[in-house]
């Protein structure tokens, strides 16, 4: 191929990957609807590892990979929840795996089933997105997701999230304000972002 249309070809991927990711551009989600890019990462010092929590009672192993848990008779306030997943120097890790498991609208944990439990890996930018409902609580926690997120080949890291102003955080002697989302409304339901940074040394 001569030089030129080379270039030519080398700009126009350039172009549409600063489109599609840079400027937080969107693409077509899971359900249909516009999928949000998160907020590019704070980069330019170590990062702290993101800490781990108990597991709980509830986890199940080989959950479906899914990227949206929400089914069409759920109950509840949808939710997206996306970020990156990182190690400490900041570098973007793709093809993590991340498992998430939670309860349901009134409180209540699917342990006969896989409701509102799955798995799915990071793009090539360690984005993850995950279309779900606002959990409900439970006698004793706090609104809290279960996740497990690994690297490939490296150790699992077992947290959960937790969400902005609610009461019962303080009260949750598990609860860890640096697992605590950012979170904002939109007409479609409640966004939530978190960067996953785990303590696997430099990539
Ligand atoms: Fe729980």
């Amino acid at each position: 191929m001569p030089a030129c249309c080379e270039r030519s070809i080398l700009f126009a991927a350039i172009v549409l990957a600063v489109a599609a990711h840079g400027l937080g551009a969107t693409a077509p989600a899971a359900l249909g609807q516009t999928k949000m890019t998160p907020p590019a990462p704070v980069c330019g010092r170590p990062l702290h590892p993101t800490p781990s929590e108990t597991e709980g009672p509830y986890y199940k192993p080989n959950t479906p990979e899914r990227a949206s848990l929400v089914e069409a008779t759920m109950a509840g306030t949808k939710l997206v929840v996306t970020g990156h997943v990182l190690s400490t120097d900041c570098k973007p890790i793709a093809g993590a795996w991340l498992d998430f498991w939670q309860a349901n609208d009134r409180g209540e944990y699917d342990n006969a089933g896989y409701r509102l439990r799955g798995h799915q890996f990071t793009d090539k930018a360690g984005i993850y997105y995950l279309e779900t409902i606002l959990p409900g609580l439970y006698p004793g926690r706090t609104r809290h997701i279960h996740v497990k997120v690994r690297a490939p080949n490296r150790p699992i890291l077992t947290t959960q999230l937790y969400f902005p102003g609610e009461r019962q955080n303080q009260a949750d002697g598990i609860f860890n304000s640096a697992l605590v989302v950012a979170m904002r409304d939109t007409s479609s339901g409640k966004v939530a972002t978190f960067d996953f940074v785990l303590n696997i040394g430099s990539l």
